[in-house]
């Protein structure tokens, strides 16, 4: 329990009293023909099972690599029913995707599930590393890092699209060289915002690191989003989900169950990982089901201590207080370099054969 909270608050759990904030470390270290080869993957339709979307049909570059609506869309026929996530510096996540269940050390692994399952991508690595074969310009990309006799081969298509997303880190914020001890860097407001972070909002018991995520999974009683419920091709794709992970009794939970399909733990039912914070202008709408529009309504939702079941407690901000954590959490997209181009040539007008 929070009680006796004064201006900062401590957070009952272990390891909690050390959680602040880190400035973006130093650049991941990549193979540069690797990332190459892997950047021109992601923005590839044929990657998909039919060719009509690429990971940057879902992530685009202009968001910060988030989606562009409240629910991601789903590949042809199915619909999801969780919002895209922002990809900024989506190396560091030590776990991923909302409900935490792959490990952020293995990123080409998250990658093999977008690519395979049918709700994403719908494709297969043994169909992709085909078409590769047979697109020139791809194959010459792939000869390039992985030797001149190489071969196109599933998995290691992954490895070359997680080793592009090791490079999205969008540059020093702000809030970077604010916390590197510059102390003109960020406007006062951002400032004051900066102070109720760490103390009387006592948002960095969660939101911490250099990311401003702890890796560790939350229920904030979020509302449903209606879509879910009214649309049948999001509620079957959220039962197959549930099934996939083992869920019992699956075709009655028809909530989001967030962590527990991970641990079947009943404290974990609506928990989801603490989102990371960089780039958050260009991402929203927000939480997982996209049901905030603003920053403002999430900061509001955050001060009342959240919806039904919350392990918030409410914090009593007033409307300044509200203004200044907002300017903060801008502050961490200003500048944000994420114009990350598609590749400049473009297979379909020069007429190469899907
Ligand atoms: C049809 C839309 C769609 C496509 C296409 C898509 N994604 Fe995603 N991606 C999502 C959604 C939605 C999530 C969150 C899923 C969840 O939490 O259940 C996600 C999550 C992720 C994550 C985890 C991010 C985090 O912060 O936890 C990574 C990494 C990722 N996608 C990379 C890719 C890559 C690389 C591709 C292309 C191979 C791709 N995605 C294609 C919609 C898509
Ligand atoms: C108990 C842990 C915890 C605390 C404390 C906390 N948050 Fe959160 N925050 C979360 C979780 C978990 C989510 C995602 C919830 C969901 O989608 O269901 C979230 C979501 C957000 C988002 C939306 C991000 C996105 O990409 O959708 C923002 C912004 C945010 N929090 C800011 C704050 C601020 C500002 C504070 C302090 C006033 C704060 N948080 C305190 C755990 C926390």
């Amino acid at each position: 329990m929070l009680t006796g909270c004064a201006l900062i608050c401590v957070w009952p759990t272990a390891g909690a009293q050390s959680a602040r904030l880190e400035p973006l470390p130093a650049p991941a270290t990549v193979k540069p023909a690797l990332a190459k080869l892997g950047w021109h993957l992601f923005f590839e339709p044929r990657l998909s099972g039919d060719g009509s979307r690429s990971c940057a049909s879902c992530h685009l570059p202009s968001r910060a690599y988030g989606g562009d609506s409240d629910l991601s869309r789903g590949y042809n026929g199915t619909e999801y029913f969780r919002n895209a996530p922002g990809l900024m510096s989506v190396r560091l996540k030590t776990r991923l995707m909302w409900d935490g269940r792959l490990d952020g050390a293995d990123l080409p692994t998250a990658v093999r599930d977008m690519v395979t399952e049918a709700h994403f991508m719908n494709a297969d690595g043994r169909l992709i590393q085909e078409r590769i074969r047979q697109i020139p310009e791809l194959l010459a990309l792939w000869r390039d890092a992985f030797g001149a006799q190489s071969q196109p081969y599933g998995p290691q298509i992954f490895v070359a699209i997680g080793e592009f997303l090791k490079t999205l880190d969008g540059g020093e914020t702000m809030v970077d060289r604010a916390l590197r001890g510059d102390r003109t860097a960020l406007p006062s407001q951002a400032r004051e915002g900066m102070a109720l972070f760490s103390g009387k909002g006592q948002c960095v018991r969660c939101h911490s690191g250099a990311l401003g995520t702890d890796g560790k999974a939350y229920r904030l009683g979020v509302p449903e989003n209606p879509a879910i419920a009214d649309e049948p091709l999001r509620m079957i794709t959220l039962l197959r989900h549930h099934a996939t992970m083992g869920v019992p009794n699956y075709m009655a939970e028809r909530k989001d169950l967030g962590s527990y399909v991970v641990s079947k733990q009943a404290a974990d039912r609506g928990r989801f990982v603490t989102p990371a914070l960089r780039g958050l202008t260009h991402t929203g709408p927000y939480m997982h089901n996209g049901l905030f529009a603003t920053l403002e309504e999430v900061v509001a939702f955050h001060d009342q201590g959240g919806g039904p079941g919350s392990e918030l407690r409410p914090l009593g901000l007033s409307v300044r207080e509200r203004a200044a954590l907002v300017a903060f959490l801008r502050a961490w997209s200003a500048p944000l370099q994420v114009a990350v181009e598609p590749p400049a040539y473009d297979y379909w007008s020069a007429g190469v054969a899907r």
